[in-house]
């Protein structure tokens, strides 16, 4: 395979794109969590808004795992590996009131909007330009769906 990029630095952007997609399936599964789980006056939005920022993110998570498969290389598809690798935590048996859930995706998201940022700028320093683009455009979406969180809290 010759894309005009090292194989070192393939690999290297491959691991980046495993992170991202570590993270995002912690986030995905929390997202579905807080779906079933919120309660409270705002039941149905929340209901609603947290359906939608799962819908959303699944196409994100296919993006990701098909960037990593356009490297070459293998995209890693099990929870174990998955919880291994995220930054973000879970807590199980947990079931946090709706004003706890929102901070709580809020937190999730800025800390990924931080991530994507340094990380798109290093796939452009490993010269992948398609990837820094791919996440500049996730990191967008988790500046949206942060602002959208922070407004309601
Ligand atoms: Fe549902």
């Amino acid at each position: 395979m010759e894309i005009g990029i090292s194989k070192e630095n393939v690999n290297k952007v491959g691991d980046i794109l495993q992170k991202v997609l570590s993270n995002q399936h912690v986030l995905y599964q929390k997202l579905r969590n807080f779906h079933w789980n919120v309660t409270g006056k705002e039941f149905i939005e929340l209901h609603k808004f947290f359906e939608d920022s799962y819908n959303s993110l699944s196409d994100d998570i296919d993006v990701v795992a098909e960037r990593i498969r356009s490297l070459g290389l293998n995209a890693k598809g099990t929870m174990a590996e998955y919880l291994e690798l995220a930054d973000l935590k879970e807590s199980p048996g947990k079931y946090p009131d709706a004003g706890s859930m929102t901070k709580e995706l809020l937190n999730n998201n800025e800390l990924l909007i931080v991530q994507l940022r340094e990380s798109s700028n290093l796939c452009g320093d490993l010269g992948d330009s398609g990837n820094e683009d791919v996440l500049i455009g996730l990191m967008e979406n988790h500046e949206k769906q942060a602002w959208m969180l922070r407004s309601m809290t």
